[in-house]
């Protein structure tokens, strides 16, 4: 019996991947956290599976789910949105697992912010733009952040910020990093990346207060940051003529001759 923690993608039930459909229609439990896993999701389960939305379950009683699929030898399919890496909860599971010595494998999935930057048909690192991107979120009454963690420090560095959990306090964002990016600096809300009804937002640090609809206070992704807007910057040398590389050496001598 193991408990397959499953990385459920964004939204779009087309963005699992083949790993976590076939873990998911192998397992007669499955655990799925609330409402951002989609149905047609869900449907790859087995006739006859027990679904549990866990959403309203506290970790004691996921717990519980856990040790009585692992007395009658049950697999779980234990479906997290996004990625499992980041706020996932998986941490906390996992360490009780470990403590009951209950096995479990881990299948990752395609987070969300990768969806909403495919949304903006953006590519978030552009050479000389930016090469960083931080993946972070701002307080939230489940979760302190830890000291040093603030957007102005983050925002210290010029990144690309993705903020997470924070649409609801938009302006409080706006605040934090308006002094260190500047007005004028390119701001895109992604809501439901992926979902059939997404939307996108288009603004800078200076317009984009008030620019929400009640209905986008949840489930979006916050991106500041330069690389958003710019059109004028350099190409890599990944693909320039010149570079000498592995694949494509340049000249009759490649820096890297083929061995064996
Ligand atoms: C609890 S976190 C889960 C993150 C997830 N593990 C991931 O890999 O993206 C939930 C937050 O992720 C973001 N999020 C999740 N799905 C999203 C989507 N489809 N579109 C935009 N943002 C999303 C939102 O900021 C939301 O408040």
């Amino acid at each position: 019996m193991t408990v397959h923690f499953i990385g459920a993608g964004p939204g779009a039930a087309d963005l699992l991947t083949l790993r976590a459909r076939d873990l998911i229609a192998a397992c007669p439990v499955c655990l799925y956290a609330g409402s951002l896993i989609p149905e047609a999701i869900l449907a790859h389960c087995p006739p006859g599976a027990r679904i549990v939305n866990t959403a309203p379950m506290s970790l004691d009683d996921i717990g519980a789910e856990f040790e009585a699929a692992h007395r009658q030898g049950q697999d779980v399919a234990r479906l997290h949105s996004g990625d499992l890496s980041i706020w996932s909860a998986m941490g906390e599971q996992l360490r009780r697992l470990r403590a009951l010595g209950i096995p479990f494998s881990i299948t990752p999935g395609v987070p969300s912010f990768a969806a909403a930057a495919a949304a903006l048909e953006s590519e978030l690192t552009l050479p000389g733009i930016s090469q960083s991107v931080v993946l972070t979120r701002t307080s939230g009454r489940a979760s302190a952040m830890p000291e040093g963690e603030t957007l102005s420090a983050f925002a210290a560095t010029g990144a690309l910020l993705a903020i997470h959990l924070s649409v609801h306090v938009l302006d409080k964002v706006v605040a934090e990093l308006t002094p260190h990016y500047g007005a004028d600096c390119p701001v895109a809300i992604v809501w439901r990346a992926s979902w059939p009804e997404q939307r996108i937002v288009r603004a800078t640090l200076g317009t984009v207060s008030g620019t929400l609809g009640a209905e986008l206070e949840r489930t979006a992704l916050i991106f500041v940051g330069r690389a958003l807007a710019a059109k004028d910057f350099d190409d890599s040398r990944l693909y320039a003529g010149d570079y000498d590389r592995r694949y494509r050496p340049v000249g009759t001598a490649p820096r890297f001759p083929e061995t064996g």
